[in-house]
């Protein structure tokens, strides 16, 4: 599903988009007799093949997909950035090839936050569910600090100011008088929900985002685990509704 254009490319350029191996790696591994095409041993690191062939490396076969969709289910305490700075990134959390193949966090979580992260190497539709154009949906449970009230809960729902900007009407199934609820955003503004509870004097105690873009987070990823998304859900991220 993932290659549109399946153009024959060079053959250690394709081995090391899988993560596998580094271009001068791919380029021993294919002298040394390592990588087979299929079932035929490689010539060349210049030989040209598509996507679609079966290309292996010891006879494990080789992922050669161009772009990686992965759901996340981050753990409180990592940044959403690819860069060390404030304490170890979501990228430390991958294991394997995934981690040379380019991935981002699409959209970030603030570092208490929990919850679905989409990493890709997709920067094209990354973008796309990212404008605020688009209006994705975010859909995330909640706890806050004090019980809300009818009005409160109708001022969310609504737009609050949170610092000049007015936030746009966002859907809240909560309880008046209870601590937690659900609460859909589509909109994605720096520490959005948390200036939103503070205009209302309330405030948030735990955050964890439930639901991307009609992408419910798999509720058999442990927190910190992660895998790849399915083609039936690559296809409802790509060409949303
Ligand atoms: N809103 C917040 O305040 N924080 C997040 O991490 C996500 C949405």
């Amino acid at each position: 599903m993932q290659d549109c254009t399946n153009r024959p490319e060079r053959l250690d350029k394709l081995l090391a988009s899988s993560g596998l191996v580094s271009r001068s790696e791919a380029k021993t591994a294919v002298a040394r007799g390592r990588v087979t095409v299929d079932g035929i041993s490689a010539r060349s690191p210049e030989q040209k093949v598509t996507r679609g062939a079966d290309i292996r490396l010891d006879g494990i076969p080789v992922d050669t997909s161009p772009f990686l969709y992965i759901m996340l289910n981050k753990p409180a305490g990592y940044v959403c950035s690819t860069e060390d700075g404030d304490g170890p990134t979501v990228l430390d959390l991958l294991a394997g090839p995934d981690i040379r193949r380019g991935l981002f966090p699409a959209g970030r979580l603030d570092k208490d936050t929990v919850g679905l992260l989409i990493l890709t190497n997709d920067g094209a539709s990354a973008h796309r569910w990212l404008s605020p154009k688009r209006h994705v949906e975010k859909r995330y449970f909640f706890r806050c600090a004090r019980p809300l009230d009818e009005a409160a809960i109708a001022a969310l729902e609504r737009g609050v100011d949170i610092g000049g900007l007015l936030t746009k009407p966002a859907h809240l199934t909560a309880e008046i008088g209870g601590t937690e609820g659900k609460i859909t955003i589509t909109e994605g503004k720096f520490h959005q929900i948390k200036r939103m509870f503070t205009a209302v004097g309330n405030g948030i105690t735990f955050l964890e985002r439930i639901c991307f873009a009609g992408l419910p987070l798999d509720p058999a990823l442990p927190r910190g685990g992660y895998r790849r998304l399915t083609d039936t859900e690559i296809r409802k991220l790509i060409n949303p509704k």
